[in-house]
């Protein structure tokens, strides 16, 4: 089972945050804690939103996707070394890579374990993924609305925050923090910005913006941003028990 990415292509960088001086810092964390790996590889890439200023950091990095339309827009922002494939059938051979980058890709994966086996394959060494440790009451207020009206949001794998609790990170290092603006998240909500909205039909999800617009309107939470890394050997431990 997949989710296509195509449809957000358009929106993805305009809709995904952090906002510009958090941002920053993750991808100066990511890039400290990746300057002593020769070769990086990125999977699901999307549109590059840390391939670029990494690769602008001098790192190495492979990006890979399987939407067509997201490594395009990575493409025209002059992001190098793009493949299209499938991370579930990664097209390298084994140990190919000293360090890999998989960000919000497994939750939309059924199949999540056979990508983390494909990692475990090609990647010699970590694994590095970011994590918002700080509840968001507007997308936790968005679920319940949804639940009452009888819908789920759309998830078929396991998200960074399951991960980290099925198997522990060697490191889970502070990045970020900023003020998380509900307007903006709103109105991202309210365009079905998110993948997991794309199962909810118009008419429910607009019902719900309306409830949260009364609730949050003008509000903004704290958030923090973590970079968690994992052992590939830890990876493959736990896939190998369960
Ligand atoms: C939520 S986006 C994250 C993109 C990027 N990592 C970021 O944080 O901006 C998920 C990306 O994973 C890609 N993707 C989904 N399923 C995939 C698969 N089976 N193999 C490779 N990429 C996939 C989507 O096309 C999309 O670009």
């Amino acid at each position: 089972m997949r989710v296509s990415f195509d449809r957000a292509a358009e929106f993805y960088d305009r809709t995904r945050g952090p906002p510009k001086h958090a941002m920053k810092q993750l991808v100066r964390t990511f890039a400290t804690e990746l300057q002593s790996y020769g070769n990086i590889i990125d999977i699901g890439v999307g549109t590059g939103r840390f391939a670029k200023p990494l690769q602008n950091h001098a790192l190495e990095i492979i990006g890979i996707d399987i939407a067509k339309k997201m490594l395009e827009k990575a493409m025209a922002k002059g992001v190098k070394n793009l493949i299209r494939g499938d991370a579930c059938f990664l097209p390298f051979k084994d140990k190919t890579f000293d360090a890999c980058i998989c960000i919000h890709l497994l939750h939309l994966l059924s199949d999540w374990k056979l990508a983390l086996h494909e990692i475990c394959r090609v990647t010699k060494d970590t694994m590095l993924s970011i994590i918002y440790t700080t509840q968001n009451p507007v997308q936790r207020a968005y679920s319940q609305i949804l639940g009452d009206y009888g819908y789920k949001r759309n998830r078929l794998g396991k998200g960074e925050w399951e991960l980290k609790d099925l198997i522990k990170p060697l490191k889970s290092i502070f990045a970020a923090t900023f003020d998380n603006d509900a307007d903006s998240l709103l109105i991202h909500l309210s365009e079905r910005a998110y993948s997991g909205q794309w199962t909810i039909p118009a008419d429910i999800n607009q019902k719900a913006v309306v409830e949260l617009k009364r609730r949050f309107s003008g509000k903004t939470f704290p958030a923090e941003l973590r970079v968690l890394v994992w052992q590939i050997d830890d990876l493959k431990e736990y896939l190998q028990h369960s």
